[in-house]
């Protein structure tokens, strides 16, 4: 059924279809397991680029280990935090239906973690299949504590395309050879934009085209191939800043999944993938290739339209159909990527992104929409007030901030989940997030003269049910970016796309409502917007941010409070025993 409204149970004859599918469905939640991990954060010392230091990791590993679950299993991860900081984890993607206390952002659905506590994560997964992945919430600890989430489908439900020979998840990160906590604290001290990391990985390696790396197994992903195989990469950008380009020489690539729910294939040589999203891609071996060019190179750089600087650098992985000595990786011929502020060819790629809208998985695209939301988002800036070495190393002199409808998002001291739990929300948040913005502009022409951004904790009230549009609008304040904006505890659909400024009597009728593609992360674009559609049917405080983590710790950010239903099981439970204390 495309093109989904919601349907009721009325006639007789529903209810008993309604039963039967329950029943039917009865071997898969008979097979539904509980599966329990044990995350140790400790530190670890690691060496890439010649750099040896320690960071933190889980378990003693970089990325950090692999979760497999299948669809409609519970999930339980008992962390213990042995590092000096404060930590909390994100379970990105996940939907936490009915269990916002395990959603993770630190300040927002639980305190932090702090040094020698434990908290254990409890959730179901509901409704999702595909490549998720999990990562650090506070501050900028993601860098290294990451780690792929992968969803297998309910026992015996076979994938809607070919059953891959194999599948492999591959991580795209970024590396600082600085401490990167020191990196972001630095920036907020100064104002000014933070260093760029070093080199980008494939799974925490950097590859051959750095300085001191070897294209050895010690330094360079390598993935053996049989020729004639189909293999699955389940791809995830957890790089901190940088959205990216992906591809291997001489193979197309066949998308078949993007953020836990299936897409129509489409054929791809070139990936744009940002922060926070996944793509599950078919990489399908040639039946023979030359004896005298049996590896290719997988490379991926960034896209960026930022005025500040960034990491230009090219990381290479290789394919390899016969064993390679390490030298070999070195002289691969690079795919073609595009130039790095290529928009076209991202919003090229992007256009071809629908739902699969199938009968077994429906797009259930929200047709009317009961709350209409316009959001600018974009850079802004803070006046000096306490100079490092008598100035700020922002624009003109200022600290550099982020914002929603020129709202900076203030971190509390407390969560916002347990302030809403217990209705004492006086000091902690406002429920006064402006629906659209307070002062109109050209928002992608010139900027207004005073670029100066306001804070706080201010939410937007839902009630339970209400079907949201939110219009996301870039702004050229300090430069127009694209920012990907990750939404926490749903699923949204993409409807509608542009570039310049949102016009509404123009842009609304030309929306797809039959088989958008449905995400959690969706790039605004450079100098555009984008429409998305949800329904607000997970009771609790849901985080919407830029998952560039740089514009996070500047405050691109803002809260949904969504309130209790009326059934028992449409309220927010009480918080486990074990959730930590601020
Ligand atoms: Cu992947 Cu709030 O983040």
């Amino acid at each position: 059924m495309a093109g989904g409204r919601r349907r009721f149970c009325l006639s007789p004859a529903c209810l008993f279809v309604a039963v039967a599918a329950v029943v039917l469905a009865m071997p898969e939640l008979a097979a539904a397991r509980t599966r329990r991990y044990t995350f140790n954060v400790t530190m670890a010392t690691v060496t890439r680029l010649c750099v040896t230091k320690s960071i933190p990791t889980v378990n003693g590993r970089f990325p950090g280990p692999k979760i497999v679950v299948r669809e409609g299993d519970r999930l339980v991860v008992q962390v213990h935090n042995n590092i000096n900081n404060n930590v909390t984890f994100h379970w990105h993607g996940v939907r936490q239906l009915g269990s916002g206390w395990a959603d993770g952002p630190s300040y927002i659905t639980q305190c932090p973690i702090r040094p020698g506590q434990s908290y254990a994560y409890d959730f179901r997964i509901v409704g999702q299949r595909g490549t998720l992945w999990w990562h650090a919430h506070f501050s900028w600890l993601r860098a290294t504590l990451y780690g792929p989430l992968v969803i297998l489908p309910p026992r015996g439900v076979a994938y809607p395309f070919p059953k891959p020979h194999r599948e492999v998840p591959l991580m795209l990160g970024e590396w600082f050879n600085a401490d990167p906590e020191a990196v972001i604290s630095q920036a907020l001290r100064t104002g000014g934009g933070p260093n760029v990391s070093d080199a980008y990985t494939f799974n925490g390696l950097p590859g051959p085209t750095y300085n001191c790396s070897t294209g050895g197994a010690r330094d360079t992903f390598r993935l053996r191939v049989t020729p004639g195989r189909t293999y699955m990469l389940r791809l995830v950008n957890a790089a901190l800043n940088d959205e990216l380009f992906f591809a291997v020489a001489n193979h197309t690539l066949t998308v078949v999944q993007a953020d836990a729910s299936y897409v129509k294939p489409f054929a791809a040589t070139t990936l744009v993938i940002s922060p926070g999203q996944t793509m599950d891609v078919l990489l399908t071996a040639h039946a023979a290739v030359l004896p005298s060019a049996p590896a290719f190179a997988v490379a991926v750089a960034p896209y960026t339209n930022t005025v500040g600087t960034f990491d230009n650098t090219t990381a290479v992985a290789v394919v390899e159909y016969a064993p390679q000595p390490a030298s070999a990786a070195r002289g691969l011929p690079l795919p073609a990527l595009p130039l790095y502020n290529d928009t076209a060819a991202v919003a090229n790629f992007s256009a071809s992104f629908r739902s699969l809208a199938s009968a077994d998985y429906p797009a259930r695209v929200p047709r009317a929409v009961d709350r209409r939301f316009f959001f600018t988002v974009g850079l802004g800036a803070d006046p000096c007030q306490s100079p490092v070495n008598g100035t700020c190393q922002g624009p003109n002199g200022t600290r550099f901030r982020a914002s929603v409808n020129n709202v900076s998002f203030a971190m509390p001291r407390t969560s916002l989940l347990q302030a809403h739990y217990r209705r004492r929300y006086s000091g902690v948040l406002t429920a006064n997030f402006p629906a659209a913005p307070l002062v109109k502009f050209d928002y992608t022409g010139t900027p207004p003269n005073n670029t100066f951004v306001t804070h706080g904790t201010r939410v937007v009230p839902l009630s339970f049910n209400t079907t949201v549009e939110v219009v996301l609008q870039d702004t050229s304040i300090l430069g127009a970016e694209s920012h990907p904006l990750h939404l926490h505890g749903y699923d949204f659909f993409v409807v509608g796309t542009g570039f310049g400024n949102y016009d509404a009597s123009n842009d609304t009728a030309k929306y797809n409502l039959v088989d958008p593609v449905q995400r959690n992360t969706v790039s605004v674009p450079t100098a555009g917007w984008v429409a998305i559609r949800f329904v607000a049917d997970n009771p609790g405080v849901w985080i919407m941010h830029c998952h560039l983590d740089v514009h996070l710790s500047w405050g691109l950010a803002m809260a949904w409070l969504v309130n209790d239903g009326p059934l028992p099981n449409q309220k927010l439970p009480p918080p486990p025993s074990d959730i930590p204390k601020c």
